[in-house]
């Protein structure tokens, strides 16, 4: 089939690319013409394994192309998947829904015959109807528009595995006599013949199903990270409270990973946004428990700078503290509201000298915090450190040796933010290692 995508970033890139893969012709858009430079020359301008693989070879098989040009997107194709941002609002929790209104305008007055556009980014509830409707009164008079929606559930880091083999397709659809079903199941066709769900429903809920999981991942963390928080005080231990309430499948052990909590650019904008979404409907008391959520996971955070604190003999000024890690997650180079950095920037301002090493998202930490030192490896950053903080859990941390990395140290003081070292060999290297929910 031959279809676009418009909007490049890392859902919309990975949807190209994938999409070729698995035998489209496919024409990538994006106003941004410096990623799309990028794109064509098979640089994928972000960080996510296996893609850069997948682009080079689509871009060889002659299968895929991006352009800044709309007119050529009209043209190209009838099936348009729409992925781009709708970041949170500055000075509210709601989502901005500017580009995605940008892209209807600007595409739809250009198009001849049937088109469909499948809107893949995350939109509060209600967004399709009112594209809809944008794109019925900016069609020209040889044009017809169908919206549906067809939410993304990838993850930044599998996002490649997650495209190629997702767990379930979700498709709304507007009433009526559309063909977006039997295009998709085209589009889908080689997911859907190896038994991954396709769900079939109207366009409202298809928006609900994304935010409701979403927003479901995010109250997972924050329930274990707010028993983390009895743990500490109680002096329980909350990875093994995790493994046994995990065993029972009903819970199920996946994200009850208790630490420094949920970032990135998608879990915390979209409690927010649905929260946003459920005021203006009237329905703000269904989610204001979501404020909860979000307010002990930004707890977390603080807990980590305290805890430095403590361990500094309650004064940061003139210690130093290393922060291994800076994107949200490991795998990723997206530092978009990392629980990493903010925890660096916040031991910063307090006055500690803080050093922080990432192996990828370098350069994204320091376009958002260009006043931290940024090491050149994990070992000059850990070069005479009073206290070592693991934030995001990279293998290559996960791996560190204690015995070499007390070496370099000033003080064998760890803070475990992820729960992922294995204390006793700490321990035995001499380290006082502290970790979030447990009392070692
Ligand atoms: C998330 C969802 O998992 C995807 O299904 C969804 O498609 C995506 O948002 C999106 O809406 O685009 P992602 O943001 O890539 O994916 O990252 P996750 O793997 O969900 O991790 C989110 C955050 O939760 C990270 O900061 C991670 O460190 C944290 N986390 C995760 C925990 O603190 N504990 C856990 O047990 C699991």
């Amino acid at each position: 089939m031959r279809m676009t995508v418009i909007g490049t970033g890392y859902l919309g890139a990975t949807h190209a690319a994938c999409m070729a893969e698995l035998g489209h012709e496919v024409l990538g858009v994006d106003v941004d013409s410096a990623k799309i430079e990028s794109l064509r020359a098979g640089t994928v301008p972000f960080y996510e394994p296996g893609l850069p693989e997948v682009l080079t070879r689509n871009l060889e098989s002659g299968r895929l192309d991006f352009t800044t040009d709309y007119q050529r997107v009209a043209e190209f194709a009838n099936v348009h998947f729409l992925g781009v941002g709708t970041p949170q609002k500055r000075g509210s929790y709601a989502a901005d829904l500017t580009y995605v209104r940008a892209v209807i305008e600007d595409l739809v007055p250009l198009l001849e015959g049937e088109h469909i556009i499948f809107g893949k980014s995350t939109v509060p509830v209600g967004t399709a109807d009112e594209m809809q409707e944008l794109a019925d009164s900016l069609a020209g008079p040889g044009a017809s528009v169908e919206i549906a929606w067809n939410p993304e559930f990838l993850r930044e880091g599998f996002a490649v595995q997650d495209t190629i083999s997702p767990d379930r397709i979700v498709l709304g659809v507007g009433r009526g006599d559309g063909r977006a079903e039997e295009v998709a199941r085209e589009v889908y066709a080689a997911s859907i013949s190896t038994g991954t769900p396709f769900l079939v429903m109207d366009r409202v809920t298809s928006e609900l199903v994304k935010v409701s999981a979403n927003a479901f991942l995010a109250t997972k963390i924050s329930f274990i990270n707010a028993v983390a928080e009895i743990c500490e005080i109680a002096g329980g231990d909350v990875t093994r409270l995790a493994d046994a309430i995990g065993h029972d499948e009903r819970i199920g052990r996946k994200f009850l990973g208790a630490g420094l909590g949920f970032g990135g650019g998608c879990l915390p904008k979209d409690i927010r946004a649905f929260m946003a979404r459920a005021g203006e409907l009237g329905a703000d008391q269904a989610l204001t428990f979501l404020r909860e959520v979000d307010a002990i996971n930004m707890r977390r955070r603080d807990r980590v700078v305290q805890l430095t604190r403590a361990l500094c003999n309650g004064n940061l000024l003139g210690h130093r503290v290393t922060v291994l890690g800076a994107a949200f997650k490991p795998n990723s180079d997206d530092v978009r509201d990392s629980p990493a950095l903010s925890v660096a920037g916040s031991l910063s301002l307090a006055g500690a000298d803080v050093s922080v090493f990432d192996p990828q998202a370098m350069d994204n930490a320091r376009k958002v915090f260009p006043t931290l030192n940024y090491a050149d490896s994990a070992e000059e950053a850990l070069e005479g450190a009073d206290v070592v903080v693991l934030a995001t859990e990279w293998a290559q941390f996960r791996e560190l040796d204690p015995v070499q990395v007390g070496e370099l140290v000033n003080r064998r003081v760890i803070i475990d933010g992820r729960n992922v070292l294995p204390v006793q060999e700490w321990q035995a290297a001499g380290w006082n290692i502290q970790a979030l929910g447990r009392s070692l």
